[in-house]
């Protein structure tokens, strides 16, 4: 089905505490192919943002792999020296975070951000000032030449938004990752940074990896979508797949919950009854079991695995449209 490269091949990846251990990401299996944009959603606390941490080596203090492999062209970054990682990240890999301000210097002039980003991985020449005013163009940033001047806080959270997505894409990356950049973003807003973001990616034929807690959200811009539950990944496929066809009652619930209309004043419809179990206490079982209206014996006793292709898969013991 799908003939083109993993560029990035996450496997079996598990992510603890190194106290007390606590499994906080289990057994995490993806891939993201060459100029494929890939989603992941999933509640708060599902996974999402260490996920995406391990990848790049950011993982906080206390926090680690402890098993798998996060392959990148056929490297393991989770085995190379800080220095390698250094190396990848911004000019192979970038990031954009939800909140710029982790992105940004608040005392250093956005010019200055962004040649610096230039500077850790090439020698600063002539033309450097002028990619970093091509790069602000490029995201829509009006009057660059005042901008490279001024300072984060003078800018509003769309155009610090802009900003970073300009740091992460300057050294022109084949991979990025975006941890919820448009969550602080009034909608209208949102719309316009995903519409760049979507029109930069086609340009530039760059690998996406989007993630959201907003299915409705990601809908438009990616190929296919992980869809995370405690720290475990319970569907993934292509967009079309989980829209049209979903399996898991996870999934199934998601979609119920995501507003009809665009109409703001309505309520989310449905919802999904309870909270997630912290993964570190699910033991052998569905996580999703005390949740879930399909949940038989098999699913408190044992772990459902994720299985199927890369066009669909399901971790569930009962999946939706199927008798058993
Ligand atoms: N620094 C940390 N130390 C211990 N536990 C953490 C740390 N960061 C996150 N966690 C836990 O790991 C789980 C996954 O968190 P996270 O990846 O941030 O979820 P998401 O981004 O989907 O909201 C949660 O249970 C969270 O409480
Ligand atoms: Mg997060």
């Amino acid at each position: 089905m799908n003939q083109s490269k993993a560029l990035l091949s996450v496997d079996h990846l598990v992510i603890a505490t190194q106290q007390d251990p606590r499994v906080l990401i289990n057994d995490v299996t993806f891939e993201v192919h060459e100029g494929e944009a890939v989603g992941v959603v999933g509640e708060s606390g599902s996974g999402k943002t260490l996920s995406a941490l391990s990848i790049l080596g950011l993982l906080p203090r206390g926090v680690a792999v402890t098993e798998g492999s996060i392959e990148y062209n056929g490297v393991d970054l989770a085995k190379i020296s800080a220095q390698e990682m250094r190396k990848i990240r911004g000019s192979e890999i970038s990031m954009v975070y939800q909140d710029p301000m982790t992105a940004l210097n608040p005392v250093m002039k956005i010019g200055d951000q962004l040649l610096e980003v230039i500077e850790s991985h090439e020698k600063l020449d002539g033309s450097s000032a002028e990619r970093v005013w091509e790069a602000l163009r490029e995201v829509g940033i009006p009057d660059v030449g005042r901008a490279m001047e001024s300072y984060p806080h003078e800018f509003s959270g769309g155009m610090r938004q802009r900003v970073m997505i300009a740091m992460a894409l300057i050294l022109s990356p084949k991979l990025l990752i975006a941890d919820e950049p448009t969550t602080a973003l009034d909608v209208t807003i949102q719309q316009q940074i995903l519409a760049l973001v979507a029109e930069e990616r086609r340009k530039r034929k760059m690998s996406m990896l989007w993630i959201t807690h907003d299915l409705g959200v990601v809908a438009n811009l990616v190929d296919r979508l992980i869809v995370m539950y405690a720290g475990r990944i319970v569907e993934a496929g292509s967009v079309k797949e989980i829209f049209t066809n979903p399996q898991h009652p996870y999934t199934h619930g998601l979609l119920a919950s995501l507003p009809v209309t665009k109409d703001k004043s309505r309520k989310r419809l449905t919802s999904i009854v309870g909270v997630p179990q912290k993964p570190w206490l699910v033991g052998q079982s569905c996580s999703f079991a005390p949740r879930c209206f399909k949940a038989t014996s098999e699913c408190a006793n044992q772990i459902p695995q994720l299985v199927g292709t890369l066009e669909k898969s399901v971790a569930c013991f009962h999946p939706m449209g199927v008798e058993s």
